[in-house]
Order: C-alpha cells, then sequence, then structure tokens
C-alpha cells in the first residue's frame, strides 16, 4: 500500500497528460494512415530510449500543448527530439508549445547534441497572436545559433505551412514524405484570393515540388518510417556538434586492387561526348558501395552525398555527366555549395569527383544570377577547413575546372585519371576559335579539324600541364583510386587549417 498516495496522483496526472492525448492522437491519426507524435518519436531512436520532458507543461489547449519534446538516444548516441501533434488545434504554436520548443533547443545546445524536429502543423496559432509570432522568432533564433554547432535535422510528415516551414529551412536537412506532407509559406486558398492562381496542395507544396523542383527538400521518403530511418542515416555520418569527430571505428582498409576497383580502369566510354554514370565511380570508391544520397532529384547533373572511406564518414561532390553532360548551372552550384559548407561545419571530409565540360550556358543561367550563385560553390571550397581530396575522372574545363574542389581553391590531394582533359575548354570549341581563318580557307575543313581536334587533345586537353606544374599530385589509372584516395584521407586525418579571424564571411547569397 502506498503511504502518501503520491504515486497515485502522479499517474492519474500522466494518464490525463500523455495516454489519454495519446489515445485521442492515435484515433485520429491513424484514420488518416499517420503515426501519432510520440509514436514518431518512439520509431526515431533506440528503443527505450526516449526521455519526455515538460509533459505536464499546460498551455491554453491543456497538457503538452499539442507539442511532444525530450531526449534520447539513435544508436546509442544522444538526440534532442520534438515532435508536433496536428490533432491538437492543427499542430499551431501556441505559447507553451513554443517555450518547450525553445527549451529542448537549449538542452540540445548546451549539451552539444544533435536536435531533431517532427513537424506537422498549421503556424502561428491564430488565437494566441503575437505570442505565437515572437515565440517563432526564438525558434528560429536558435535554429541560427545552432547551425553549424548541432546538426539539425527537420522531418515534415504533414502539412506544414507558415513558421511551421521557416524553421526547418533554417535547418541542414529537410526529409519529406510523398504525397503526405506539404510546405508552403501560403496556402493554396490566399494564393487564389491574391493572385487568382488556382493551385493544388500537391502541385503548391508536395514533397515532389520540394525534392525536385525548389531545392527545400533534401529526401523523398515513400513512408514515415523511411523517413525516420533516413534520418537515423544522416546522424550515422555526422559528428556529435561542430567540436567532435564523425563516428568511425579505425578499421583499415585492404588497399590491394580489387575486381571492383579494376572495373574502373574501362569505365569511361571510348568518345569524350559519351556520358557514364559517376554513380558508378562513387560505389567502387565507398565502403560496401554504399551511398546516402542527399537531394537527389533536385539539379541531378551534380551528385552529393554521405559514405565511408576506410570507415571514416566523407562528404562525395561529382559531377553527373548523365544530366545536362555534368554541366554547373545555379542550382548545382547551390546544392554542391550548401552540401560543402555542410561538411565543412561538421569535419567531414569532401570528396570531389570533377568530370565537367564548364558553367552551363544561356541566357536564363546568366539573368538568374549564375555569376553570384555560381560563386557561392567557389566561396564553399575556397573557405573549407576540412580535408578536400579531388580526383579528376575526364573533363575540367574552364571555370569549372577552379570550382570543382582544385589545388588552387585549397585542396589537399588532386589527383587526375589517365583519361582527364584539364584545359580552358573542349577540343571542339577550342580548334573553331584558334583555327577559325585555317578552316575557312581549306576546301575540306572536316578533316582539318579531325586533325587539329587529335593534335588539340594530344597536347593541350591532357593531365600532363596540369602535373607538371603540381596543379594535380598524381596522374593515376582509375583502378588506382581507392588505394590512392584512402592514403589521402588517412594523412589528412591530422589536417588543421583556420581561417584568418573575422567576425563571418560575406558569401554571395
Ligand atoms: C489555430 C488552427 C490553425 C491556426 C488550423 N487550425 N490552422 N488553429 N491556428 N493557424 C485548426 C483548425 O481550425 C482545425 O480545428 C484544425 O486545426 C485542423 O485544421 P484543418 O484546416 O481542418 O486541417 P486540414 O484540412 O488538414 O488543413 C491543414 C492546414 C490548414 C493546411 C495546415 O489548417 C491551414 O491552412 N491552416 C492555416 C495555415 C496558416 O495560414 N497559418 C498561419 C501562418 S502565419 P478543428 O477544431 O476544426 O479540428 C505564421 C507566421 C509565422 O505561421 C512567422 C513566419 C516567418
Amino acid at each position: 500500500m502506498e503511504p502518501h498516495g503520491t504515486l497515485t496522483r502522479l499517474r492519474e496526472r500522466l494518464d490525463e497528460a500523455v495516454h489519454d492525448g495519446e489515445a485521442r492522437a492515435a484515433a485520429k491519426q491513424h484514420a488518416k494512415g499517420k503515426l501519432t507524435a510520440r509514436e514518431r518519436i518512439g520509431r526515431l531512436l533506440d528503443p527505450g530510449s526516449f526521455a519526455e520532458l515538460d509533459a505536464l507543461a499546460r498551455g491554453t489547449l491543456g497538457y503538452g500543448d499539442g507539442v511532444v519534446t525530450g531526449h534520447g538516444t539513435i544508436d546509442g548516441r544522444p538526440v534532442c527530439v520534438f515532435s508536433q501533434d496536428f490533432t491538437v488545434s492543427g499542430g499551431s504554436l501556441g505559447e507553451v508549445y513554443g517555450q518547450k520548443i525553445c527549451k529542448v533547443m537549449d538542452l540540445a545546445m548546451r549539451t552539444g547534441s544533435p536536435i531533431i524536429g517532427i513537424n506537422e502543423g498549421a503556424g502561428a496559432r491564430i488565437q494566441e497572436g503575437v505570442v505565437s509570432l515572437g515565440l517563432y522568432g526564438e525558434i528560429f533564433r536558435r535554429n541560427i545559433r545552432a547551425s553549424g554547432v548541432i546538426p539539425q535535422i527537420s522531418l515534415i510528415m504533414g502539412a506544414c505551412a507558415g513558421g511551421h516551414v521557416y524553421s526547418p529551412a533554417l535547418t541542414d536537412f529537410t526529409i519529406m514524405v510523398d504525397e503526405a506532407s506539404h510546405m508552403f509559406v501560403t496556402g493554396p486558398d490566399v494564393i487564389k484570393t491574391v493572385t487568382g492562381e488556382d493551385v493544388t496542395f500537391e502541385d503548391l507544396g508536395g514533397a515532389r515540388v520540394h525534392n525536385s523542383r525548389s531545392g527545400n527538400a533534401h529526401y523523398l521518403a515513400h513512408d514515415e518510417d523511411d523517413a525516420l530511418d533516413y534520418a537515423r542515416a544522416l546522424l550515422s555520418y555526422l559528428p556529435r556538434n561542430n567540436l567532435d569527430e564523425p563516428p568511425y571505428s579505425g578499421l583499415e582498409a585492404d588497399l590491394e586492387l580489387s575486381a571492383g576497383d579494376l572495373a574502373l580502369d574501362t569505365l569511361l566510354p571510348g568518345s569524350p561526348n559519351q556520358p557514364y554514370d559517376m554513380h558508378t565511380v562513387i560505389a567502387a570508391l565507398l565502403d560496401g558501395g554504399e551511398f546516402l544520397e542527399v537531394q537527389a532529384l533536385f539539379a541531378p547533373n551534380i551528385v552529393v552525398g554521405f559514405g565511408r572511406v576506410e570507415d571514416q564518414p566523407v562528404g562525395v561532390v561529382a559531377n553527373q555527366p548523365l544530366r545536362l553532360a555534368g554541366t554547373l548551372d545555379i542550382d548545382a552550384s547551390e546544392k554542391a555549395a550548401r552540401f560543402v559548407r555542410t561538411c565543412d561545419a561538421f569535419n567531414i571530409p569532401v570528396l570531389t569527383l570533377v568530370d565537367v565540360p564548364g558553367f552551363l550556358p544561356g541566357t536564363e543561367q546568366e539573368w538568374n544570377g549564375i555569376i553570384r550563385r555560381g560563386a557561392k560553390l567557389l566561396y564553399a571550397y575556397g573557405e573549407a577547413t576540412v580535408p578536400l581530396v579531388t580526383v579528376i575522372t575526364r573533363k575540367a574545363y574552364g571555370g569549372a575546372y577552379d570550382v570543382m574542389g582544385s589545388k588552387h581553391l585549397g585542396a589537399d590531394v588532386n589527383l587526375a585519371w589517365s583519361t582527364a582533359q584539364i584545359a580552358v575548354m573542349g577540343a571542339q570549341g577550342a580548334v573553331n576559335l584558334l583555327h577559325r581563318k585555317r578552316l575557312a580557307a581549306v576546301d575540306h575543313p572536316d578533316a582539318l579539324r579531325a586533325e587539329l581536334v587529335r593534335e588539340y587533345e594530344d597536347t593541350l586537353a591532357t593531365p600532363y600541364l596540369a602535373a607538371e606544374r603540381g596543379y594535380v599530385d598524381a596522374v593515376i589509372a582509375p583502378s588506382e583510386t581507392r588505394r590512392e584516395v584512402t592514403r589521402a584521407l588517412r594523412l589528412l586525418r591530422g589536417k588543421r587549417d583556420t581561417l584568418p579571424p573575422k567576425k563571418h564571411g560575406n558569401i554571395p547569397l
């Protein structure tokens, strides 16, 4: 018999605050094929590791106020988490709700732990007016202060409007669920009133749109479990915070050339104009061929994502000859720049694979600011202090040669395959420009052009002029890449580099 009855009173209170609310939420969410806020946390964290905070905090809408917060572990590593409950006033943000999120964010910062936000909500709670707006501001400021200090991951599990999209936008990664999650600043009704446009939720802010078109999302999950798995996978490559190293076991790789290594010697097609899939190269270099791609559907002419070399996490940035011939355009530049900066913030070496014919030409690109926006990628590489290893597989033409992790921007180890063509431009363009008069003067310009192209490819479009000046450290057979990249990364574990003291740089935005 319990002497003071306190445990009974506690149980009753928790029943009211947690269990009753959870039962109501489950009925509503399950009917829509969705998980509740607590179920999502349960599936994200290691089983039994969740410690809830402020379950007994009371807001205008009763206990909890529509958000669940706390901490737990993922693969045994501590994380902080909040998860919004759409069944309480559409998941809209009220005073206590906002205060709970701020509190768990502060805890994440104080303990140097990643914060994961599971979002489903209608933005500012209309009834709480400016208090709600103020708390959004508090959350945004915390997102900003935490940026580059602790990893911040946002999952969008349902409709997210207003402030519920700006907080995710300030975090490192945003994950959306196909056909189930939406993000917009103003919804279809307001758009119809203001601009007269008719647009559906899905077309306006569906997971596909944000993954492929706006670039606001980093992963298109096929369901909620897939989204939660992706968040766990991302964290496996990230350190706990910026003063920590990404997790790795110190395992030594076998550097004998494998069948996979040797296959790279015959990967490249006969003609420089024929594409090949850069994913094949990426898979050959990473442990077990495992690659966690980020923003796979956005700007697919550049591929970014995480993998491991000798168990050490690396960020991969690679031109993709299969899309737009691997050219750099605005979207590709911004995608890669953000990724390089993410790696740099979190002590993850960057492995760059180069096959780039240049920037994408066109008025659309120029008028939309390829100069300013392409410069972001230059900036990102130029300010990075993490280990940078670059491999040129084939083309490295013009400005794009400089941009893609060149020695000149500060890369530590630069390798070129024997097939590399490092030049101001491709052979056809160069020959037409240099020999215009000669070609115009002959009866059969095609034969002469072919001869001049051959000559250009043999003399200027090779890796050897760069090697003679040390712009590349070694010219290698493709099959030697994994071995040389591994050796480089071993050496670079000791790298220490700092930027000159400044308040912050002024990256073109
Ligand atoms: C209070 C809200 C609410 C809100 C919805 N509800 N939005 N309550 N404040 N902002 C309530 C509804 O009245 C309803 O209550 C319940 O939540 C579910 O909403 P439904 O509309 O029935 O759900 P659904 O059809 O699924 O549509 C979800 C939605 C829509 C797309 C999110 O509710 C919506 O568009 N809401 C308004 C979004 C918005 O404009 N927010 C303010 C943004 S300004 P009952 O009792 O019927 O269940 C903002 C500023 C922040 O956020 C600063 C930014 C920089």
